[in-house]
């Protein structure tokens, strides 16, 4: 019997109606049984990055975000591009663990969804640098650009797309194997 694990879903978007929060939720009704999704969604509670109050016992909703990576098999991001870059608050997460190191080696996908026909590439690629320098496993094959988001996925959070379906569901399967594969 395969081995559940816990996949981690960061959506980069604060917005109540975001594209990418629906685009989340609906790669995980695609996902199989064996991944169990928690939605992080403390975004919003974290202080800015400040290196003063990156201390042992910093602010509790740091440690809480900490913990809850450190505990996740895996990870999940879906993101906006704001003004050609990554969204401030998804930025402000991950600066919080350069130096507490809890993204070290773990499988990570990062999907930029956008209304426009770059699909977010910019904030795209910037997150896999930042992702990278904390070394993360950000798996490459499953990392994806979604250009015209609203055409592919309608205002109940569907995929109306096959190919975009296809594509995320072949992003999920190499999640979940990279996941497998840590043990
Ligand atoms: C945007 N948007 C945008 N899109 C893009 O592809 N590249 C960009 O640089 C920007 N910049 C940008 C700045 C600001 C201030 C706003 C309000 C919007 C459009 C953005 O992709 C669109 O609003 C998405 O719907 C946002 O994602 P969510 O919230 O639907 O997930």
């Amino acid at each position: 019997m395969k081995k559940e694990l816990n996949i981690l879903a960061i959506s980069g978007s604060l917005r109540n109606q975001s594209s990418n929060t629906l685009l989340m939720h609906a790669m995980i009704k695609l996902a199989t049984p064996n991944l169990r999704f928690e939605v992080y969604d403390g975004l919003s509670d974290l202080p800015h990055f400040n290196p003063d109050l990156d201390i042992e016992e910093g602010p509790v909703p740091v440690q809480n975000w900490r913990e809850r990576l450190e505990h996740s098999d895996g990870v999940l991001i879906c993101t906006p591009e704001y003004g050609n870059g990554v969204p401030g608050a998804l930025k402000n997460v991950l600066d919080w663990i350069v130096s507490s190191g809890e993204w070290l080696n773990k499988p990570t996908i990062v999907i930029a969804a956008s209304p426009s026909p770059m699909g977010g590439d910019k904030a795209h690629a910037s997150l896999l640098l930042t992702l990278k320098m904390i070394n993360a496993q950000v798996l490459q094959e499953g990392c994806l650009t979604i250009p015209y988001i609203t055409l592919k996925m309608n205002k109940e959070g569907v995929i109306i797309d096959s190919k975009t379906q296809h594509a995320l569901q072949k992003s999920l399967t190499i999640l979940e194997e990279a996941c497998n594969l840590k043990g």
